[in-house]
C-alpha cells in the first residue's frame, strides 16, 4: 500500500523523526535554515502532509500548489502564519503545538523582565571591554523588580505562568483580557482583573501575551505608551507586530518608558534600526520556546498530529476540525 507523503521543513529531531517516519515517506528539508519559498513549492505539490515551522507562510499560492495536501501541522503555538480559513475552505487540517512551551516561554519573560531592569546585558557587554573601572555607587542604576506591580496583557497559559513566577518577587499583578479568568485562577495568582488603561497607567512592567490578530496588531502603539509610566519597562514574548517598534523607539527617545526586552519583531528577522542603536533595549531572537527540552516536544506533538490525522483519528491539537468536510 502506498503510503502518504510528508514534507518536513526542517530535519528536526529524532523523537520526532520516529514518529514521522512511521506513518509518512518522508522528504526532510535536509538544513537548519529556512527552506527558500520556491523550493517549498516545488516539493510540496505531491504532498498529503506538511510540516512547518512559524517562518513559513501557508496561504492560498501554497495550497494551490498542494492539490493532495491534508494537513498542515505547524511546530508553533502560533499560527498567525497559516491562512486558517484558506486551509478549512480547501479541506485542509491545521494543527499547533499549545501547552507545551508555557513555562519556558515564561521563564523568558522573565529572563527579560530581570533583564532590562537590572540592566544586565549593558552590565556583561561593558565587562568585555575590559574597562570597568571598580565598583561605583552610581553604575548601571536599574530598577528594581520586587515589589512592583506587573501588568500581564493577554491571561492565557504563558500570561498566568508570568504572574506566578512574580509571587516571589511579591509584586502586585494586574491583568487584561477579553474575558476575566476563574476566581480561583485570580486568587492563586493575587491577580486583579482591570481595565487596559488602569493597566498601562499603573504598572511598573508591561508584559505582552496575546496572540497576533486584527484586535492585537500594534496594540501597543504611540498612544498606549503615552499611558505607560515613565519608569516602566515593556516586554514582548508574544508576536513583533502586537507593538508598533518605530512608536516605541520614539517613545524610548522621549523617555516615555524606561525601557524594553522583546523577543519577537514586526518584520523579522529584521529589528527596526532605531532599537538596534539603544542600550535601554534589550534584544534577543525570538527563542521564548527554546529549551532542548520544549522545543523536542513541539517536533514531537507536531508530528503526533500528523500521524493520528492519517491513522484516521481527531489529532489532539487540531484548529479547524469542526470546520472540515466529513
Ligand atoms: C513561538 O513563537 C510559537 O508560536 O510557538
Amino acid at each position: 500500500m502506498n503510503r502518504p507523503k510528508a514534507l518536513a521543513t526542517r530535519p528536526l529531531f529524532p523523537a520526532a523523526r520516529a514518529i514521522l517516519d512511521a506513518s509518512f515517506d518522508v522528504d526532510y528539508w535536509p538544513v537548519q535554515d529556512k527552506i527558500p519559498r520556491a523550493e517549498l513549492l516545488r516539493r510540496i505539490a505531491g504532498c498529503d502532509a506538511l510540516i512547518c515551522l512559524l517562518t513559513e507562510k501557508i496561504d492560498d499560492e501554497l495550497l494551490a500548489a498542494a492539490p493532495k495536501l491534508r494537513i498542515v501541522s505547524t511546530v508553533s503555538v502560533g499560527y498567525d502564519h497559516i491562512d486558517v480559513p484558506a486551509c478549512t475552505r480547501r479541506n485542509v487540517m491545521v494543527t499547533n503545538t499549545p501547552g507545551v512551551l508555557d513555562d519556558t516561554t515564561a521563564d523568558l519573560a522573565w529572563a527579560l523582565l530581570m533583564a532590562v531592569a537590572r540592566r544586565v546585558v549593558e552590565g556583561d557587554a561593558w565587562m568585555r571591554t575590559g574597562g570597568w573601572p571598580g565598583w561605583e555607587l552610581d553604575q548601571l542604576l536599574g530598577g528594581d523588580v520586587h515589589g512592583k506591580t506587573l501588568g500581564v496583557i493577554g491571561f492565557g497559559r504563558i500570561g498566568r505562568g508570568v504572574a506566578r513566577r512574580s509571587l516571589g518577587f511579591q509584586m502586585k499583578v494586574l491583568y487584561h483580557d477579553s474575558a476575566r479568568v476563574p476566581a480561583e485562577i485570580e486568587r492563586e495568582l493575587c491577580a486583579e482583573f482591570v481595565p487596559l488603561e488602569r493597566l498601562l497607567r499603573d504598572s511598573d512592567f508591561v508584559t505582552l501575551h496575546v496572540p497576533l490578530t486584527d484586535g492585537t496588531r500594534h496594540l501597543i502603539s504611540t498612544s498606549t505608551l503615552n499611558q505607560m509610566k515613565s519608569t516602566a519597562y515593556l516586554i514582548n514574548t508574544s508576536r513583533g507586530p502586537v507593538v508598533d517598534e518605530a512608536a516605541l523607539a520614539q517613545a524610548l527617545n522621549e523617555k516615555k518608558i524606561a525601557g524594553a526586552a522583546l523577543d519577537v519583531y514586526e518584520n523579522e528577522p529584521r529589528v527596526h534600526p532605531a532599537l538596534l542603536a539603544r542600550r535601554d533595549v534589550v534584544l534577543e531572537p525570538h527563542i521564548g520556546s527554546a529549551s532542548i527540552e520544549t522545543r523536542t516536544k513541539m517536533a514531537v506533538m507536531a508530528a503526533t498530529n500528523a500521524a493520528e490525522f492519517f491513522a484516521g483519528r481527531r489529532p489532539p491539537n487540531a484548529l479547524n476540525a469542526d470546520a472540515l468536510r466529513k
